[in-house]
């Protein structure tokens, strides 16, 4: 294993009913400016136990934010926020809102353009207090320090990363989920169990903690999954789907253990160039990329395998070839296709993908050994048709 420091400060409020502790956590005397996506916290009565919860107290709202949040949304909350003195942000939504939020609170006491945060990593100094209330469990965002926004104008999708965004604390409600259209619950679902994958499926560090947690989240994601379609209403399965997907990239699996994250880096240029939802862009490049990369990753694979998918017996390499598949048909179980072509993609510009990959990464190798090249990437897309 190697050396690592942990710390995750954000304290968790988790199960039906505990939208009412936010009155604890915001400070009295707050100026808070409450943010929230294209609605859906309106439909499903989200928003009024918020607001009855801070009923008296001075707040504000700011909505639109949308999927993938955009910079030229958020610099407007930014401007509102700086001018009406606002600080504390209540974030109410999904991933776009929670991290589209968590910019904000970066950029409002930030000095110079903030769009330098994402594209020049510039230092973060400060940042307001954040509190989240998630509907969609996927990102991890709720209990991350990380931020990913995108420029529409310039089709560039970035991240940032500073322990000043981590949310003060995270109301985990699965009930806000039922309303959940089934498109939503296929991405979230794969969207956390890529995180573990990113986590887990590199080489052998001989962290069995984090390999077995790693599989007890993905295990209980294919269990779980494809239950949230059958019976939308069952909370122990929504209440097991939230903690999964907070427990994927909260840090833990993540300690000690080298990491990949190439499948992110793709889908995300795939998000910039297409408009695909996150999940979207992991589940079509996912499988192809341990295809590709099946030497670099055969002990683990192997593993997964095993563990995972309970492929013990045969040819190494078609336990391999089976893990995979179970990968793909899992995803597309889920409702998320695995193809560019599943998108109505028939063309992809694969050469217009790998120049902003090429733009974003500074031409260095992605994955754990860093060693997903350019050429990589591209034989990845090109399977991924
Ligand atoms: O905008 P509203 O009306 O709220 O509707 C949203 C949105 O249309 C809807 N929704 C959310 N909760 C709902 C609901 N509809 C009905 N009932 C509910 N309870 O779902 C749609 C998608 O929401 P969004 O927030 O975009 O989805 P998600 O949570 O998947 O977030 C995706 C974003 O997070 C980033 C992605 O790149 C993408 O920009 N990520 C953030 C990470 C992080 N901070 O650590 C890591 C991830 O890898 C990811 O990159
Ligand atoms: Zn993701």
């Amino acid at each position: 294993m190697n050396n690592f420091s942990f710390y995750n400060p954000v304290r968790i409020h988790f199960g039906a009913g505990q939208i009412k502790k936010i009155a604890d956590e915001i400070p009295a005397g707050a100026k808070v400016l409450i943010t929230y996506g294209g609605g859906s916290v309106f439909n499903n009565g989200v928003m009024q136990q918020v607001e009855a919860v801070l009923a008296g107290r001075d707040v504000l709202r700011f909505g639109g934010i949308e999927p993938n949040p955009a910079y030229e949304t958020l610099m407007k909350a930014v401007l509102l926020a700086r001018e009406q003195g606002v600080d504390y942000l209540l974030a109410v939504g999904g991933g776009s809102v929670l991290d589209g939020t968590k910019f904000i609170a970066a950029a409002v006491p930030f000095e110079g353009e903030p769009w330098d945060i994402l594209a020049h990593k510039a230092r973060v100094e400060s940042a307001l207090p954040i509190g989240t209330v998630l509907t969609l469990p996927a990102t991890g965002s709720e209990s991350n320090a990380a931020a990913v926004v995108s420029r529409r104008a310039t089709g560039d999708k970035l991240s940032f990363f500073s322990g000043l965004i981590f949310p003060r604390f995270a109301v985990l409600d699965p009930e806000t989920t039922y309303s959940l259209p089934p498109r939503q619950i296929g991405n979230g679902v794969v969207d956390a169990f890529v995180h573990v994958v990113e986590q887990y499926l590199t080489f052998p560090c001989d962290a069995k903690i984090q390999d077995r947690f790693a599989e007890g989240i993905l295990l209980t994601l294919i269990e779980e999954g494809p239950k949230a379609f059958a019976t939308p209403n069952d909370y122990a399965v929504r209440a097991n789907l939230m903690w999964a997907a907070t427990m994927a990239l909260q840090g833990v699996v993540g300690a000690g253990v080298p990491q990949d994250w190439s499948t992110h880096a793709l889908g995300h240029e795939i998000t910039a160039m297409y408009g695909l939802d996150h999940a979207q862009t992991l589940a079509i490049v996912l499988p192809a990329m341990l295809h590709v990369r099946r030497a670099s990753k055969r002990e683990k694979l192997l593993q997964y395998a095993e563990r995972v998918w309970n492929l013990s017996s045969g040819d190494e390499e078609a336990r391999i070839d089976a893990a995979i598949e179970k990968t793909r048909a899992f995803f597309e179980a889920m409702q998320v296709k695995t193809s560019f072509s599943g998108y109505g993609i028939a063309e992809p510009d694969f050469n217009a993908l790998l120049a902003k990959l090429q733009e974003h990464s500074g031409g260095a190798g992605l994955g754990e050994r860093r060693d997903v090249t350019l050429e990589v990437s591209r034989q990845v897309f090109e399977l991924a048709r």
